[in-house]
């Protein structure tokens, strides 16, 4: 089984938790865009659903779709989210952000009754940092931050894109982070959220409710 597989697998797992009537959060990246297939499919079967997007990506995917969307604020909360993450640890602690959406997802997140997680059996690590960490930054503060994260002893790369800046959608950039040496990371959360500029950091700690691992031509349930 290839990994594309088995994140298929993972998305169609998590879709068995979404009943009609649900409000549900769609996360961002190539695992998160099979969850939005699936849940595309079934509503053409039938189920009513309405969608809240973690990205503009997203957005697009799931209109072209036809599942009916709103925001954020438009809801009374998310009744489940579902989304991909670039690293696992056996915690259920998570790296997110690869494809720049952290932000975003984090909010939506935080605004969930449930949370689950897809990933392939390549997102399963001993301990985070394998991955490095994205963190979001307004324009403004991103090259002082740079430099005092590299003081830190982070090695703060900028993200870019076709040799520009990659912005988010909330107009930010992000550096990415080495954190393979940091051993307490939930004082590392603590400490980038200090910093003023840094809006969002790509560490989802203690957020994940479920994680659905697609394992082989199987998958695999954690919580
Ligand atoms: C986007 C994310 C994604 O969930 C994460 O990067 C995993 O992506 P993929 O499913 O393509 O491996 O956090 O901001």
């Amino acid at each position: 089984m290839s990994l594309d597989s088995e994140k298929q697998l993972a998305a169609i797992e998590a879709v068995k938790y979404v009943k009609s009537g649900m409000t549900v959060g769609l996360g961002t990246g190539s695992t998160a865009a099979h969850m939005v297939k699936e849940l595309g499919r079934l509503v053409q079967d039938g189920l009513e659903i309405v969608g809240v997007p973690s990205s503009e990506n997203t957005n697009k995917l799931a209109t072209e779709l036809g599942i009916p969307l709103t925001t954020l604020e438009k809801t009374n909360g998310i009744d489940v989210y579902i989304d991909g993450t670039d690293e696992f640890d056996p915690y259920m602690q998570l790296i997110k952000g690869g494809g720049g959406a952290l932000l975003r997802e984090k909010i939506l997140t935080y605004n969930s009754n449930l949370v689950i997680i897809i990933a392939d059996s390549k997102k399963e690590v001993k301990r985070l940092g394998y991955f490095k960490l994205p963190v979001e930054t307004i324009p403004f503060a991103t090259k002082k931050i740079e430099q005092l994260l590299q003081k830190m002893g982070l090695h703060p790369k900028l993200r870019l894109k076709d040799g520009s800046n990659f912005v988010t959608d909330e107009g930010n950039f992000i550096l990415d982070l080495d954190i393979a040496h940091v051993s307490n990371i939930q004082l590392l959360e603590s400490n980038l959220k200090q910093i003023p500029g840094i809006v969002e950091t790509g560490l989802f700690l203690d957020m994940a409710d479920i994680i659905i691992i697609g394992k082989g031509e199987n998958t695999i349930t954690l919580r």
